[in-house]
């Protein structure tokens, strides 16, 4: 079967989409899983967790527009079935030179085509904005991932990125089906984080049972690259990292027999 195409995206900034990619790849790759993280954003956060050092040679920027063959761009991380496609500020040229592209909608797919079946999973970092790139990488998605924070402007912003994306949708350009939307940073002793859970839990928006607490530790998490099962790993972000992971895993199982049933 080829890969599941795991695109995680929100056009709104900090909502922790960065970090959701890195411990939703890492989980996945604990529980056996193949993955390649892809970071598809010039900010490398993602990158930044497995190469601390910044000593990327080859980037999606070189994939895409230089043509440098996958088996230079990838790289094996310290994780057993984790690989990385890292991204640098490069990345950021991408927006721009897409829109001179032929069927630039198709340039993720088409880049990362040979490995569809060398992995179980990719799993997509995005950028937080509606440019080229996102929409390219969102083209070649056949999952989503919605994270937002516990904030009252993040689930404003979650509904607009949810109406944006039935439009491309509705345009033939999405085509992924969404896995769900991630509640991050939530803090239950304040109001604003309770109002924004229950809100969400009543509306028809499909969400993931488990929530990301706001953890302080998470900074040092990224400061130390630290990923859930490490030792010295917040365990409350562990865990709900690890719940998380299991969600996404039960969702895609049934997605891909669903699918598998359409198209037999
Ligand atoms: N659950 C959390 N608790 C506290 N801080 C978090 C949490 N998740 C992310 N952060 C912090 O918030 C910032 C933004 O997270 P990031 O994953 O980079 O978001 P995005 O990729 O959506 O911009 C980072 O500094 C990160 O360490
Ligand atoms: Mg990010």
């Amino acid at each position: 079967m080829p890969a599941e195409h795991i695109a995680v995206a929100n056009h709104k900034g900090g909502v922790g989409k960065s970090l959701t990619s890195v411990m939703l790849a890492a989980g996945l790759a604990q529980a056996g899983w193949r993955t390649l993280l892809v970071d598809c954003d010039p900010q490398a956060n993602a990158t930044s967790m497995f190469d601390p050092d910044d000593n990327v040679e080859f980037d999606l920027f070189d994939l895409v527009k230089e043509r440098t063959p996958l088996s230079k761009v990838i790289r094996r991380t310290r994780l057993e079935c984790l690989d990385l496609l890292p991204s640098t500020l490069a990345v950021a040229q991408l927006d721009q030179q897409l829109v001179a592209m032929h069927r630039r909608e198709d340039v993720i797919r088409n880049a990362l085509e040979p490995i569809r079946d060398d992995y179980d999973t990719v799993v997509l970092d995005l950028s937080p904005n509606l440019g080229m790139l996102v929409i390219a990488a969102l083209s070649n998605a056949d999952s989503l991932v919605v994270p937002t924070d516990a904030s009252r402007w993040g689930r404003r912003g979650v509904s607009m990125f949810l109406e944006w994306s039935e439009q491309l949708r509705e345009a033939r350009v999405l085509n992924a089906d969404l896995l769900g939307v991630l509640l991050t940073k939530y803090e239950p002793t304040t109001r604003v984080s309770r109002d924004v859970l229950a809100d969400l839990q009543a509306s028809d928006i499909r969400m993931f049972e488990a929530v990301i607490p706001k953890r302080v530790a998470a900074e040092r998490m990224v400061a130390d690259c630290t990923v859930l099962g490490d030792q010295g790993a917040d365990p409350d972000l562990s865990n709900a990292y690890a719940r998380f992971t299991v969600e996404v895993m039960n969702r895609v199982v049934d997605l891909q027999k669903t699918r598998g049933r359409h198209h037999a």
